[in-house]
């Protein structure tokens, strides 16, 4: 098994490829997608935590302060320059912007849409306090969630309705 995540690791820093995980709120990206660089040791990065970090200020200030369409500016500057051979972990409306999606269907990406049950992303989210959970009622979250799906599916290499890192990994192996 080690063996073989090693070969892995090599094939995806051999070929420069990123592991890129997208998909709604709620539906694990981070907590996968830590596992996943922890276990096939690359780096990982979350694109709201490089925006904060390069704002200076909290996602849900940026909203309150200065508005989506600010943040999603910030958002898409951290996409595109983000490194090589690590795995990203995305927020959920990273595909809002078609610059993001050409972007994310390039060549050098391994896009993994996790696609959870409404029910399980909503009993997740319901009460945190995502700016996007507070603006919204849970019908027009369910709306924004149906309205999205095309659109991660539009970029994804890989859909995935678990939360198995092993299987994600088994799935990654599968498309070298
Ligand atoms: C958003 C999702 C959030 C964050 C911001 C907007 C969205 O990330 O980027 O609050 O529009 O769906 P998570 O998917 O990690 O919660």
């Amino acid at each position: 098994m080690i063996k073989e995540i090693a070969f892995l690791t090599n094939k995806i820093k051999g070929s420069h490829k990123t592991i890129i995980l997208i998909g709604f709120m709620g539906s694990g990206k981070s907590t996968l997608g830590k596992e996943l660089s922890n276990i096939l040791a690359l780096p990982f990065c979350e694109t709201d935590s490089q925006v904060e970090k390069n704002t200076g200020i909290s996602i849900s200030q940026i909203f309150e302060l200065k508005g989506e369409d600010y943040f999603r500016g910030y958002e898409r500057e951290v996409l595109l320059s983000i490194p090589k051979s690590s795995v990203i972990s995305t927020g959920g409306g990273i595909v809002e912007d078609y610059e993001n999606r050409q972007f994310l269907k390039g060549i050098t990406n391994i896009v993994i849409w996790l696609d959870l049950d409404w029910e399980v992303i909503l009993r997740r989210i319901e009460y945190t306090d995502r700016p996007k959970v507070v603006a919204l009622n849970p019908q027009k979250l369910h709306e924004l969630w149906f309205k999205r799906r095309p659109l991660y599916q539009e970029c994804a290499d890989i859909t995935y309705r678990g939360n198995s890192v092993a299987e994600l990994i088994d799935l990654i192996g599968s498309i070298f």
